[in-house]
């Protein structure tokens, strides 16, 4: 994997943010087993639960373009390095395996490189409904 250019992609995909209301921009880019890579920005509405972050939308327009499996994504926004959400981590839970690599992003020469189980562990699944 090429963490680099998903980082650079993270940063430069921030330009298209819709956030009039935070003025946060967030980019994501989400790195897929076959090589694909899906960005995404958040995506904000005057009805502020209505708001969608740059990781969901980047995995949502990777799923439906038919993409199932997940190697990486990096997150970039702000100054500082940029933590999922918990929505977007259980997110992650739904499409990928534990070792899934998520970038914090700070800038295109600094980022932090963890795995899914360790961000989210203990988490919900399709085995605790058995
Ligand atoms: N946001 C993201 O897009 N991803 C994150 O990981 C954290 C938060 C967005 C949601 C909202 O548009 C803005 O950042 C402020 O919370």
């Amino acid at each position: 994997m090429n963490e680099k250019e998903l980082v650079l992609k993270a940063i430069d995909i921030k330009k298209n943010s819709y956030s009039p209301y935070s003025h946060f921009s967030v980019g994501a880019a989400l790195l897929c087993e076959d090589g694909d890579i899906f960005t995404g920005v958040n995506v904000e509405n005057v009805s502020f639960g209505l708001t969608v972050c740059a990781e969901r939308t980047a995995f949502f327009k990777a799923i439906s373009e038919g993409k199932r499996k997940f190697t990486a994504i990096a997150i970039a926004g702000g100054d500082s390095f940029l933590p999922p959400c918990g929505a977007c981590r259980q997110v992650m839970a739904e499409f990928c395996d534990k070792d899934f690599k998520v970038i914090f992003v700070k800038n295109e020469n600094e980022y932090i490189i963890k795995t899914l189980e360790e961000i989210l562990p203990f988490s919900f699944s399709e085995v605790d409904m058995k």
